[in-house]
């Protein structure tokens, strides 16, 4: 049985589920779904990450410890991907004892190996990043994300000896060049593998922090928050049991933002490296969000929030728009007018449009009953059967490609085929002469089958509006699952479909 294991990244809980968090959720929910649905042995990780600076200063912000604010905001982060109808199947919380206990067992073995030294240590310090710069990837001496001055920082730490595995990964990523995808992000690794890399400092002294997972073998000391954090996507898997480890970890597929490439496609795989065990399969690495052309920010107010967006126009529409609109690699732009263009046109008047009208005339011309198709079966029916295979094998290769926006693309193509298919055949004018009443009978029941494979395709997509459409069809809930059941089988003559509901109403 093929496997996957899909992984988001652990969020920080110093702030609230958004656009950039949901974006990564979605890709990754739809892919899980996906998987699952055509029996792939599936495992799908998210969570919090809740240590280090960042957090710990958020906390004295809030008045609260840190514990308090981590279990407060990890809680509303798990609650709201339950809320968005999220699939994952373990939630991690880098404060959970299993994942603690792993980390200093990772941290002893990579120490006896001698890959873990101490130093003494001067850098520029991010805190927002929780990293140091060099002053190469500064800009104009501040941080190019958060536009503020990094600290000078002098002290002694641990660090970890990456630059012994540089040139192992450059010939890695040499052999396997679709480790990190899009290319563009391979590219910039390879560019980062190309400079001297350095060591890692891992450690942070208790002095300054102590939040955070301690040091195993030196108590003054608790881990690098990073060091930490990517190591949940190896001890949830522990946790669940050595088998489940064994199975998932070599079909690993990492999803990430494009701010956090660097942690995941030089420290990780060097750090696993490093632990003796097998790297991840594929790094995959989206892009960033914008409202109306600008940054997201707190202090812009456009923040967009996806529970905001789930009352506002529903679930699946916000999913739709965020998956159809953007190219995975690629920055997108949320902007209220593409929303509103692209929901009413593919959503209400494609798909909408098509269940409606099906469904409205099987049940006027019918009462909901199904009647048999043409025999012989004319070219037009043919061509309709031959569109949807054709959407189907369409979103197989671009899913594998994580072309979401294609698939997509794809699926609505063929519905629309089927809305011409209405146009072309006339069911409204051929039901005034009795004689063509089975041609019409047929007619209907060639939409419903477009119905049933676009429901079928889009399900991993549109999970609401799909389960909707298969229970107006009136279909167990293995129809749905049974993707190679040829058309024309799956509607027995006589069986009977639901009066139509509206799915998307248009927006104003
Ligand atoms: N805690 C780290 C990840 C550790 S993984 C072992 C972290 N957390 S985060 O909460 O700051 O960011 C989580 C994800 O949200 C990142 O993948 C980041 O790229 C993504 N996004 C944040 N803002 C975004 C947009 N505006 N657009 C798209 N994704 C964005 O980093």
């Amino acid at each position: 049985m093929p496997r996957i294991y899909i992984t988001t990244p652990i969020y920080y809980v110093n702030g609230d589920p958004h656009l950039g968090s949901a974006y990564t959720m979605l890709i990754t929910d739809t892919l899980a779904r996906y998987y699952r649905a055509r029996g792939w042995e599936t495992f799908y990780l998210t969570g919090t990450d809740e240590h280090g600076d960042k957090i710990a200063q958020a906390a004295a912000e809030a008045g609260m410890s840190p514990k308090e604010l981590t279990d407060r905001v990890s809680t509303a982060f798990r609650a709201a991907w339950d809320t968005c109808d999220i699939t994952y199947d373990h939630f991690i919380r880098t404060t959970d004892p299993y994942h603690i206990r792993y980390v200093q067992e990772l941290l002893t073995k990579v120490y006896e190996t001698g890959d873990i030294f101490f130093d003494r240590y001067s850098g520029l310090y991010c805190v927002g990043c929780e990293r140091f710069y060099t002053q190469k990837e500064l800009r104009d001496g501040k941080c190019p994300d958060h536009l503020t001055e990094p600290k000078l920082i002098e002290e002694e730490n641990y660090f970890f000896r990456m630059s012994k595995y540089q040139e192992r990964l450059l010939r890695h990523i040499e052999a396997h060049p679709d480790f990190i995808r899009p290319e563009g992000f391979k590219n910039e690794v390879v560019a980062m593998l190309r400079e001297p890399l350095g060591d890692l400092c891992i450690s942070r002294p208790k002095s300054r922090l102590t939040w955070g997972i301690e040091i195993p073998f030196d108590q003054r000391y608790v881990t690098y928050v990073w060091f930490d954090a990517l190591i949940n996507y190896l001890s949830a898997l522990k946790y669940k049991g050595e088998d489940v480890f064994t199975k998932f970890w070599p079909e690993a597929q990492h999803f990430i933002g494009k701010d956090i490439l660097k942690p995941h496609g030089v420290f990780w795989p060097t750090m696993l490296m490093a632990a003796g065990l097998p790297l991840y399969k594929h790094l995959n690495v989206h892009g960033f969000w914008t409202v109306e052309g600008q940054k997201m920010s707190k202090s812009l107010g456009n923040v967009i929030s996806p529970l905001a967006m789930k009352e506002k126009i529903g679930l699946d529409a916000f999913r739709y728009f965020l998956l159809r609109e953007s190219v995975f690699g690629q920055d997108a732009d949320f902007r209220e007018e593409s929303l509103t263009a692209r929901y009413n046109a593919d959503l209400a008047n494609n798909l909408g449009n098509l269940v409606n009208r099906t469904l409205a005339m099987q049940e006027r011309y019918f009462k909901g009953v199904v009647q048999p198709l043409s025999d012989p079966v004319p070219e037009l029916d043919q061509r309709l059967a031959a569109t949807f295979a054709q959407a189907a094998t369409e979103v197989e290769h671009h899913v594998a490609n994580l072309a979401l926006s294609r698939a997509l693309e794809a699926i609505f193509r063929a519905t629309d085929q089927a809305n011409k298919y209405i146009t072309e055949t006339a069911p409204f004018t051929l039901v005034k002469d009795p004689a063509s009443l089975p041609r019409v009978g047929a007619v209907l029941h060639n939409l419903l089958e477009a119905l049933r494979v676009a429901a079928q395709l889009l399900s991993p997509f549109l999970p609401d509006a799909c389960a909707k459409i298969f229970a107006l069809l009136n279909l167990p809930a293995e129809q749905i699952r049974a993707y190679d059941l040829p058309w024309g089988k799956a509607f027995v003559p006589g069986h009977a479909v639901q009066k139509p509901q509206p799915l998307f109403p248009r927006l104003v």
